[in-house]
């Protein structure tokens, strides 16, 4: 009989139920939307980036659809062969446009973006000085670089100094940080940051996946925000969050755009985007533009969950964005917390190790745009009794 070259994988994978960290994926069964079906339950949806409602509004469906009737429903080869096609250099000067820098290359995906940039840019001579909860597209990035990899605690710019004083002044040097994190939803120390940068000639560079739509004018992202406009190197925005389609992109200088349109692996070896996705996000930026509103909705939408839940007692971090976690320790209790309010008719994702620290364990909420304050307020009545059921609070 063969044996199984696969079989630790079963023996991983009954760890994690022993563990009560294994996972069923949820089944979306309606629109992403606020309030919707999962599993068959109607619930109120704490779990999505869409952050202002854009994945079902109207101009980037009609947008998406009428780019589907006049020219297909794929791009058919990667950018630098046959894929390139105008709807994608339109997209590509609208986004610099909207940045305000000189170019963009858009990518399949924020991940992509993240990975392809900084294996392109730095090589194996190089170091990359990283926030320790940067991105996992980033870090993979780093590794594909080759490059030295020097991790600095979460937005300590102080330890990050440290690293870069003991650095060759002639070596080639990346700082990064997210701009909004992920999992904590607190915001990078890009003032910080950007100071250093220049003061020991770093490439500084932001992942703005979760800021893209949500901070700055018009949600132009963390470098609007903290008036860096010109100080920030390579800025990665994502169009799957706020922007609601798909896609990631990256927005600096000519020479930077054009060196990945030469070495970013993913713009080389993967199919461009389908015309309805460029389109969707070409309305994005239309929507965006022209209905600020829906992010000033978002924005008080937040803060009423965020004084919610802390009002509960709740240990919500250090949040400053519509990202707010609700800790509680330990990977189980996270992922019954999470089962219970979803019993309850809220979906809020359990997030335990490797995703977060082991001692670190949450459920994370995202609120957006299109929540009406009942299905907040009920939401945050369902987190008061399963939070009093289970003592967290
Ligand atoms: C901080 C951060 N960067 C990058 C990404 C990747 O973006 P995308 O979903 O567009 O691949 C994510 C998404 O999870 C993210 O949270």
């Amino acid at each position: 009989m063969r044996r199984d070259p696969l079989g630790f994988l079963s023996t991983e994978l009954d760890s994690l139920k022993q563990q009560g960290l294994y996972r069923h994926l949820r089944i979306l069964e309606d629109e992403q939307k606020a309030k919707t079906t999962i599993d068959h339950r109607q619930v109120v949806n704490l779990s999505s980036n869409n952050y202002l409602g854009l994945t079902t509004h109207p101009r980037l469906r009609e947008a998406a659809l009428e780019a589907t009737r006049r020219l297909g429903v794929g791009s058919g080869s990667v950018r630098t062969i046959a894929g390139t096609m105008d709807i994608h250099m339109e997209l590509e000067r609208r986004l610099a446009e909207f940045k305000r820098t000189e170019a963009v290359v858009v990518f399949q995906s924020g991940f992509a973006a993240n990975a392809g940039t900084v294996a392109a840019v730095l090589s194996k001579e190089d170091v990359v000085v990283s926030d320790e909860l940067n991105h996992a597209s980033i870090i993979d990035g780093c590794r594909l670089s080759r490059a030295t990899i020097k991790v600095f605690p979460h937005k300590d710019a102080a330890a990050a100094r440290k690293v870069l004083e003991s650095l060759p002044a002639a070596q080639r040097k990346l700082l990064i940080t997210d701009g909004v994190f992920s999992m904590d939803g607190d915001l990078g120390a890009l003032p910080e940051l950007c100071a250093l940068a220049e003061e020991f000639g770093c490439i500084m560079m932001v992942d703005d996946a979760h800021a893209s739509g949500v901070f700055g004018k018009n949600g132009r992202g963390t470098v609007d925000h903290f008036g860096m406009h010109g100080r920030v190197d390579i800025q990665v925005g994502t169009l799957s969050k706020a922007m609601g389609a798909l896609g990631g992109y990256v927005a600096g200088s000519k020479a930077l755009i054009e060196f990945l349109y030469h070495r970013a692996r993913p713009f080389l070896f993967s199919t461009s985007h389908p015309p309805a996705v460029a389109a969707a996000c070409l309305a994005a930026v239309d929507v965006m533009l022209e209905e600020p509103q829906i992010i000033d909705r978002l924005w008080e939408n937040a803060r009423f969950f965020k004084a919610g839940l802390n009002a509960l007692g709740f240990n919500t971090g250090l949040s400053e964005s519509p990202i707010t976690p609700v800790i509680v320790g330990e990977g189980a209790r996270a992922m019954k917390l999470s089962d219970r309010l979803f019993e309850e008719g809220v979906f809020a994702q359990g997030i335990a190790f490797p995703t977060v620290a082991r001692d670190k364990a949450r459920v994370r909420t995202i609120v957006t745009s299109t929540h009406t304050r009942d299905e907040l307020q009920y939401a945050l009545d369902k987190f008061a009794a399963v939070g009093r059921e289970l003592g967290i609070i």
